[in-house]
């Protein structure tokens, strides 16, 4: 086989399902990582420096450092929608195209949303470490855990992209009254559908009995929810968020909640993660999740093979479907 016919070489950077493994292992020389220990920054140089194609997830940066030593990178396919890991200017100028997996996890990932909206606001994990310690003698009408309603309450949501405005349509259901605060206003055809309407991230803040974060990560995005916001909220209010840790200022949010200066709060998302704030740790009106909102089988393994399809799509020379930047 002389080395124009040879199949290209690709990292598959976090383990993925064994039948899409096997299935790229019939086009290409597949350097895996299935038992998925996270590279360290040089290995992943290293490793991207030796293939034209890559595989990768949130805990993969790739931005100049990594790509120093890609010459033969044509494309990244990031296993996931956010693509806060990206550098993307970076990539461009290396000429590395960028991929991510839109659509596919929206409804999942608002359902999860959804789920732990009603957790936190009803106290769920709460209620079953009270199970759990023992405590159930002690059931009584006014000292169980409780929670706040999400029927007929106003959910304020922060970043009305697809997930956003899925998370809307589940609140319609229960009554809900869905204000939102997005760098633009739908369309009204969108805001209809989702019954929703605008409002400044003030009004949002001092208005909404549930705030939800679903905003992408970047510099300006940044703590949006630090000690100043939470202080505008109401003290019933609860705070879920599924958008991306260093969105919400995880100190200042446990301050506010060992305070209880708001209700409670949900996080799917931390700054730092997989560390979680210590101070989180210890508050008791906390629901927490380890980045879970898309984890459902059907909507991993569609997430893998979007991927998958940007990659090839990428290498044979063709526009990947969920292409990021021009190339
Ligand atoms: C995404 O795709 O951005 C999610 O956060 C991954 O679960």
């Amino acid at each position: 086989m002389n080395n124009k016919n040879k199949p290209p070489k690709i990292l598959v950077a976090r383990a993925i399902f064994p039948e899409a493994l096997a299935k790229l292992e019939e086009s290409f020389e597949v350097r895996s990582n299935q038992e998925d220990r996270i590279f360290t920054p040089e290995e992943l140089q290293k490793a991207l420096s030796e293939v034209q194609g890559a595989l990768v997830a949130g805990s993969e940066r790739i931005d100049a450092s990594a790509l120093a030593q890609a010459r033969e990178l044509k494309v990244v396919a990031n296993i996931s929608v956010g693509y806060n890991n990206f550098d993307v200017p970076a990539m461009t100028a290396a000429g590395v195209m960028a991929t991510n997996t839109p659509d596919v996890l929206t409804d999942t990932t608002a359902d999860f949303g959804f789920a732990l909206l009603m957790a936190t606001a009803r106290r769920v994990t709460e209620s079953e470490h009270w199970v759990r310690a023992g405590h159930w003698d002690k059931w009584s009408i006014v000292n169980n855990p409780l929670g706040m309603d999400l029927h007929h309450s106003t959910v304020g949501i922060i970043g009305m992209g697809r997930i956003g405005q899925g998370i809307a349509k589940r609140a319609l259901g229960f009554g809900m009254n869905v204000i939102y605060h997005n760098r633009s206003h739908l369309s009204d055809a969108d805001e209809k559908a989702c019954g929703a309407k605008y409002a400044s991230m003030e009004e949002l803040l001092r208005t909404a009995d549930h705030v939800v974060l679903v905003l992408p990560y970047s510099a300006e995005s940044h703590h949006t929810i630090g000690a100043k916001e939470i202080a505008l909220m109401k003290p019933t209010a609860t705070l879920i968020n599924i958008a991306r840790g260093g969105i919400v200022d995880d100190a200042a949010l446990a301050q506010a909640l060992q305070a209880g200066r708001i209700f409670a709060a949900g996080l799917d998302v931390f700054e730092g993660e997989p560390s979680v704030h210590p101070e989180l740790l210890k508050c008791k009106n906390i629901v927490l999740a380890p980045h879970i909102a898309s984890a459902t089988e059907k909507t991993r393994r569609a997430m893998v093979d979007l991927a998958v399809e940007n990659l090839r799509a990428g290498l044979d020379g063709k526009r990947p479907p969920s292409l990021i930047n021009s190339i």
